[in-house]
């Protein structure tokens, strides 16, 4: 009902309506949205709904398990917390749509395109070392062992979401959340974005980025401090965040924010202190150095308002900097 409606109103509007961004807005048809279509000249992909799986009698109902362990790990991974996680998050805090969602940053592309090379850690990942990266960074935690029932589980969902896509196909539609380029505009402002999270944000993130809270159990998590994401996660480079923020923030008003508040956000935000990098060698700008391909997109180890940004042994709730998953892997002779 509300989907035709909105339709109408956005036809009536002169505005371009992607399919996509309809399962976004909820009930709401007076916010803007004006989410970017998908690239026509890539592979789109649909995933497979939990009731399509419940109905899908080809699929073994051990599998069908597996299946829903991995989905439950994804959606409440607060469940590990102190084990596989040391902050707020869960994995779908950040992949919205259940990891599922074009734009939302689906994670099933990691299922067709892994193994492959990634600069992030300069060798060939496999699909389980990618999950690992985000325990590691996005989740400030320590990943499940390779080879484990839950990494089975993980990589089983991953994998079923991927159901039909093609094997080695890089060109996909509405892939990650960067939509906005990866060049930060000259004119952001930090000040400006902390206007922009005063009025659309703090309401659940918190004054102070902390989130919320209800009877112990996260409510909204936090974006910055002990509790948010650590300065190794690819959402503490700016472009990402901007992206992540234009895309899916504020809940339940996705893309209504200008590409400039979502620019100065995500300056504000990522502008903040947070649980240090786990390739931290002890000396945070020769780490910012060390990793600058990734860095030259953060503000770590550079100052901000008087700040030295990742200058500090502060590894959050984590009890170890670095954890031991994270082990460089190489084919060659030189190491
Ligand atoms: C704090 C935000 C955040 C959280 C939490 C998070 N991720 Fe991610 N994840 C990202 C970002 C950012 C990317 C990179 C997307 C891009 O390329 O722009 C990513 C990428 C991925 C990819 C690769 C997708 C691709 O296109 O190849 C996978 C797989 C993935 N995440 C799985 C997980 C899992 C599993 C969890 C929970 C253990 C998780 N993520 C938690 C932010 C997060
Ligand atoms: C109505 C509550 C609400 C509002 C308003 C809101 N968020 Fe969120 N935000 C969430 C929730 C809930 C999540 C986790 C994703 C999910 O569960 O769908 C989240 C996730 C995030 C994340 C990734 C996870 C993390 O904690 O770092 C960032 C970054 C973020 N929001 C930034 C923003 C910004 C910037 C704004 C304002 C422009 C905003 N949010 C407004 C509720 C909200």
């Amino acid at each position: 009902m509300h989907k035709i409606s909105m339709m109408t109103l956005f036809v009536a509007a002169g505005l371009t309506v992607p399919a996509v961004s309809l399962a976004l807005i909820g009930n709401d048809a007076r916010v803007p949205i004006n989410l970017p279509e998908l690239q026509a000249d890539r592979y789109v992909h649909t995933a497979p709904t939990v009731d399509e799986l419940m109905a899908d009698e080809s699929v073994h109902p051990e599998l069908r398990k597996v299946i829903l362990k991995g989905r439950d790990i994804f959606m409440n991974t607060q469940q590990y917390r102190g084990t596989y996680v040391f902050n707020d998050m869960t994995c779908a805090s950040c992949h919205t749509g259940e990891g599922g969602m074009n734009w939302g940053g689906p994670v099933w592309p990691a299922a067709t395109t892994l193994p492959n090379y990634r600069p992030k850690n300069d060798h060939v990942n496999s699909l389980e070392e990618r999950i690992a990266g985000c325990f590691s960074y996005s989740m400030n935690g320590i990943s499940p062992e390779y080879g484990s029932d839950d990494m089975l589980a993980l990589v089983a969902y991953h994998q079923w979401l991927a159901t039909g896509a093609p094997v080695y196909e890089h060109r996909i539609a509405g892939r990650g959340f960067n939509n906005l380029g990866t060049q930060i505009p000259e004119d952001v402002d930090y000040h400006r974005g902390e206007q922009v999270y005063q009025d659309n944000c703090a309401v659940c993130h918190g004054t102070n980025g902390e989130g919320k809270r209800q009877n112990g159990e996260v409510v909204f998590p936090a974006v910055w401090g002990d509790n948010s994401y650590n300065w190794g996660a690819g959402i503490a480079r700016i472009f990402t965040a901007a992206s992540f923020i234009h895309m899916n923030m504020p809940l339940g008003k996705p893309g209504s924010l200008t590409e400039q508040e979502a620019w100065d956000v995500a300056v504000y935000i990522n502008s903040h202190e947070r649980p240090q990098d786990p390739r931290y060698t002890g000396d945070v700008r020769e780490t910012r150095e060390k990793y600058l391909g990734f860095h030259r997109h953060s503000y770590y180890g550079l100052e901000k308002n008087g700040v030295l940004l990742g200058d500090h042994e502060n590894t959050g709730e984590k009890p170890v900097l670095k954890p031991d998953i994270l082990r460089a892997r190489t084919f060659g002779a030189d190491e």
